[in-house]
């Protein structure tokens, strides 16, 4: 039967089961954040599309062709969001948070969109983790919020990786090193994609960033000539960047430099950096961010600079399933079986315990066999059996689904025991 509606494409249904994993990514990322000392951020997941448009560039790639704009019932532009920069700087701006503290530091989580072409990592709608502190120029808060970047990876169970680091310096500098570029590329023009030959005109920068077969051979063949964005930075872009390098290094942060490294949103300054992870394919970028210093001028308020990164947690939990690597799902919980003359106290003693513990139960009250085999797929580790002469007593029998043990408690020492037994490690299946 042909199914009449599915999910649109470009977006997922995420399952109970894939669930545990995101729920476990989030939990930890959410204590890192804390530690610290970030406080958390909601904006809305439509804005003005002018919004964007100012910020990442209207002749950036997610502007251009992968924005989900549209008008509401009274004419207005809106548009979903493509990134979580743009609106925590407006809301930063609304609620004039400058006012309350000089340095701010938020994340944010949530799901973003971008009409691009759907592939492996690559979805149209996806979920970002990000951070921005917001209100100093200072190298420290780079370093601080790329810090951050390593230390939410490494809470997910990545080692040892690698941030790809450059700065993109002021929109001067870069103006400036967008000729030196389109010299470069001058020769080899009629070798690059249609897309490449018109970024040429528009933002130079932009083809360092493509992802198009032909492009990237261009880019191959011609590299060990490249001019580099490091050589064209002033004294002062200059300075910033070899201070964020040595604290980098200070803070044991490993990282490389990559000069084709120019990110894909117009709103950059100074340091980006990125990380990837070759074995996605084509969508390796697990993350990246960088310096904003002009976006909030930009956006009608005060000179206020700031400095932040997302993670893609689509291609994170995609890592994870490939290293399997991410948290199994927790062992433990209780399944409470009856008897037909207990049937009726199962209700009450199970919202007990739910108050502490995971616990199951047949919520169609069939016989006792088919509680037991219930009790044995649902993954629980300890058996609460309301027997009738038991109960009569003031007492239950708690049964090891593994070994098979089984130990008559006071009903009244139930939670006690559960939890002392569900915190010694697991015992073997009984032979
Ligand atoms: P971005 O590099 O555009 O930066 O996106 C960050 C991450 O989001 C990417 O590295 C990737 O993992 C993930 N991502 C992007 N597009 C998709 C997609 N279509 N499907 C799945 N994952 C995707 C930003 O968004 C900036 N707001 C980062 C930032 C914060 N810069 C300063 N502050």
């Amino acid at each position: 039967m042909a199914l009449k509606h599915q999910a649109p494409r470009g977006t997922r249904d995420l399952l109970p089961a894939e669930l545990e994993r995101w729920q476990w990514v989030e939990a930890r990322a959410r204590g890192v954040l804390a530690r610290y000392g970030y406080g958390e951020i909601r904006t809305p997941m439509f804005e003005d599309y002018e919004l964007f448009a100012r910020t990442s560039g209207e002749a950036s790639e997610v502007v251009q062709k992968e924005m989900y704009r549209f008008k509401d019932l009274k004419g207005r532009d809106l548009a979903l969001r493509p990134e979580g920069t743009a609106g925590v700087c407006r809301a930063f701006l609304e609620h004039g948070l400058a006012s309350q503290g000089r340095i701010h530091r938020l994340w944010y989580m949530g799901p973003m969109f971008r009409y691009g072409r759907p592939q492996k990592g690559r979805y149209r709608q996806f979920w970002q983790i990000g951070a921005e502190v917001i209100g100093t120029l200072a190298p420290g808060a780079d370093v601080e919020i790329i810090t951050l970047f390593v230390d939410l990876f490494e809470a997910w169970g990545f080692r040892d990786l690698t941030v790809a680091v450059n700065s993109v310096g002021t929109p001067a500098i870069r103006a400036r090193y967008g000729e030196a570029l389109r010299q470069w590329l001058a020769p080899a023009r009629e070798k690059l994609s249609a897309d490449s030959q018109r970024r040429l005109e528009e933002n130079p920068l932009r083809v360092l960033d493509s992802k198009d077969p032909q492009d990237l051979a261009v880019l191959g063949e011609r590299a060990a000539t490249m001019p580099k964005l490091l050589d064209a930075l002033d004294e002062e872009a200059r300075a910033h960047w070899t201070a964020v390098l040595a604290r980098l290094d200070a803070a044991g942060v490993r990282h490389e430099i990559d000069h084709g490294l120019v990110r894909g949103l117009d709103y950059y300054t100074r340091t980006t950096f990125e990380v990837h992870d070759r074995s996605l394919g084509a969508q390796s970028a697990l993350g990246g961010g960088g310096r904003y210093d002009g976006l909030i001028e930009d956006l009608g308020g005060p000179p206020t600079p700031g400095v932040g990164f997302s993670i893609g947690l689509d291609r994170v939990l995609l890592m994870l399933e490939q290293r399997e690597s991410a948290a199994a799902p927790a062992a433990g919980g209780v399944f409470v079986a009856s008897m037909d003359a207990t049937r009726i106290e199962v209700p009450a003693l199970v919202r007990a315990l739910r108050r502490e513990f995971t616990v199951d139960c047949d919520l169609e009250e069939r016989g006792f066999g088919a509680q037991m085999k219930s009790a044995g797929k649902s993954g629980a580790r300890l058996l609460v059996l309301l027997g009738e002469e038991e109960w009569k007593r003031g007492e239950v029998v708690i049964k090891d689904l593994g070994s098979g043990d089984q130990q008559a408690v006071r009903r009244e020492k139930l939670e006690d025991t559960l939890r002392e037994r569900l915190r010694r490690p697991q015992e073997s299946p009984a032979r």
